[in-house]
């Protein structure tokens, strides 16, 4: 719609940001699940989420009427990283099960017309691949070393690592190594924790075997690739010292564009050819970048048109109920991608950061993404969390293009917080002594039916993850019986927003909903109203077509909208031309 044909009912401007686009490919306005594997239902009673666990319950993805599920890693790993540290990229881990398992989910999904990403972790691998071990056996001259970055050490005897990088879960980013014949050695390269060496991207050998790893899954039958942490592959050359925070979380106001381990532009080649070799299997197949860039803007770098199909929006993460920040963040957003012609993505939640169900129980600041929240913190107010994050999520899937939704967002889930430190995973917490509780608190196992062993996730061994008190109330089953559940709210959410085709839809800015406490934007004729305030507002005239929260309704009168709540308002536009 244009700035002139604006709605009978809303009095008051408009100022229009996006047109409606109705280029053809499935993803641009797809609403992807992100299936935690270790997570999501245990069948095999280890204790442990499982691919024949997923495959169990797809039937339930796609009642839920998602496009499509990415998978967090089940490859090989000696799970130091929960997977993410990868020994072989073609092969299922054991505790996942096996490739005829990934077969089997591949299936079902695709009987249920649901498509498969799987995350594809080219940055690094596990200390335990191959070439990792093949490189610690061989001459610090030899090319084996050279799929890695190893370095010599400073310092007199080499004692000191070859610059000042951190890694990003805490402590230098460097190891020395023990030579084969038993002295002390070179240092290599990892961003994160020291059992993920980091691969040297400036060797062809590196771009042929993950060009063989594509082809291995797109050959079985997936639809594309989440690619891991996609800023940082490549270095700058002679890895300058980086005075600037070099742990890589560029979420709030960090320069990650000018750190050495970012956004280098020899990135981009990688990405071209990777296209190429996704275009070999028809158009379908995509790619979609973690890149945690600053500012935003220059994630339209990562998807140019014949780069990745999408790049996740980790500022729309960050910005919180702040409707400014908001604004601000949507509209660039929008502004930069449309540029490119490429969609946006929106996101509120994901396997590496708090909940947004438990971020919103927070008055003041939550706490900062990979910290999580221990019993010794301030705890957040769950009942008001789960409303805020209602609220948010009615906001983010009015928005056009597309969304991603993190396992147990749709039960409104809160992060896991009496997690005893000994069952603590995440390397963050060992490699900072316990100072950062790490992710953990996100990653605990889904209650499926309350009543049963562990809410129904597996029968047998206890989660690998204690699951909170409040899980029972809301499993899945009891949540499918209510009508005013959340998850009920996520069901009439995804069905209205592939009905009215809001993915593909515009965006203008309703000027007089801009507030401090509130938010507004109209997407073709259907208003998207926030109220963040603590006092209801006031209505404009239209249909209401669905309501964040049902409590909040009672609050206020069907007029108005309550404290903490979204409204989707369809709303009648005068054809003023006639
Ligand atoms: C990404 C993943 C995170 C992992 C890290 C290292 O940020 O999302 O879970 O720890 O990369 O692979």
């Amino acid at each position: 719609m244009s700035v002139d044909t604006v709605p009978a009912a809303l009095a008051g401007p408009l100022t229009l940001v996006h047109a409606a686009d109705h280029t053809p490919g499935w993803w641009r306005s797809a609403v992807i699940y992100q299936v935690y594997p270790r997570s999501f239902r245990d069948l095999n009673g280890d204790g442990v989420g499982d691919l024949a666990g997923i495959t169990a319950e797809l039937p339930q993805l796609a009642e839920l009427d998602v496009d499509a599920v990415w998978l967090s890693p089940f490859y090989r790993s000696p799970q130091r990283d929960a997977g993410y540290d990868v020994s072989d990229y073609c092969d299922v881990d054991p505790l996942f099960g096996t490739l005829d398992d990934f077969d089997a989910m591949m299936a079902e999904a695709k009987r249920l017309g649901l498509r498969l990403i799987v995350d594809l972790v080219p940055n690094h691998c596990s200390d335990q691949h191959a070439a990792f071990r093949a490189a610690l056996a061989a001459p610090a001259d030899g090319p084996e070393r050279d799929m890695f970055i190893f370095r010599d050490g400073l310092g007199e005897s080499g004692e000191l690592p070859p610059n000042n990088w951190q890694s990003h879960f805490g402590g230098p980013a460097w190891t020395r190594i023990t030579e084969p014949d038993g002295t002390a050695g070179q240092w290599y390269l990892h961003l994160f924790d020291s059992s993920q060496p980091d691969f040297n991207w400036d060797n062809d050998a590196v771009h042929a075997e993950f060009e063989r790893v594509l082809r291995f899954w797109l050959d079985r039958g997936v639809s594309g690739f989440r690619v891991d942490v996609a800023h940082a592959l490549v270095k700058a050359p002679g890895l300058p010292a980086w005075g600037g925070r070099a742990d890589g979380n560029s979420s709030d106001g960090f320069p990650g564009h000018e750190a050495p381990m970012f956004g280098q532009p020899a990135l981009h080649d990688i990405y071209r050819a990777w296209r190429r070799i996704l275009a070999e299997y028809g158009p379908d197949r995509i790619l979609c970048a973690e890149a945690n860039v600053d500012p935003l803007p220059r994630l339209a770098d990562w998807v140019r048109p014949d780069e990745m199909h999408q790049a996740f929006n980790f500022p729309y993460l960050h910005a919180g109920l702040d409707p400014h920040r908001m604004r601000r963040v949507v509209t660039e957003s929008l502004n930069a991608l449309d540029a490119v012609g490429a969609p946006t993505t929106w996101v509120l939640s994901n396997h590496d950061v708090v909940r947004h169900a438990t971020r919103f129980g927070y008055d003041g600041p939550a706490p900062r993404d990979g910290d999580g929240i221990g019993p010794a913190d301030p705890q957040p107010n769950a009942e008001l969390g789960r409303a805020r994050a209602a609220a948010a999520t009615m906001f983010m899937l009015g928005l056009p293009g597309g969304a991603y939704l993190y396992q147990g967002e749709e039960l409104g889930l809160p992060d896991g917080i009496d997690i005893p430190d000994h069952q603590r995973q995440d390397p963050t917490f060992g490699r900072t002594g316990g100072e950062r509780l790490g992710r953990d608190g996100c990653r605990v196992p889904l209650p499926w039916r309350a009543g049963e062993p562990n809410n129904g996730f597996g029968s047998g061994a206890d989660p690998w993850l204690p699951q909170p008190e409040s899980f029972g109330a809301l499993a899945r089953d009891t949540q499918a019986a209510s009508p005013s559940s959340h998850l009920n709210l996520y069901r009439s959410m995804l069905a209205l927003r592939r009905q009215l085709r809001l993915g593909e839809g515009s965006l203008a800015w309703l000027e007089d909903w801009s507030t401090d406490t509130s938010l507004g934007y109209l997407n073709g004729t259907v208003a998207v109203l926030m109220n963040v305030g603590h006092e209801p507002l006031d209505l404009p005239a239209g249909t209401v077509l669905l309501r964040s929260s049902a409590a909040a309704a009672m609050n206020a009168p069907e007029h108005q909208l309550g404290s903490g709540e979204t409204v989707w308002l369809e709303i009648y536009i005068e054809d003023t031309e006639s």
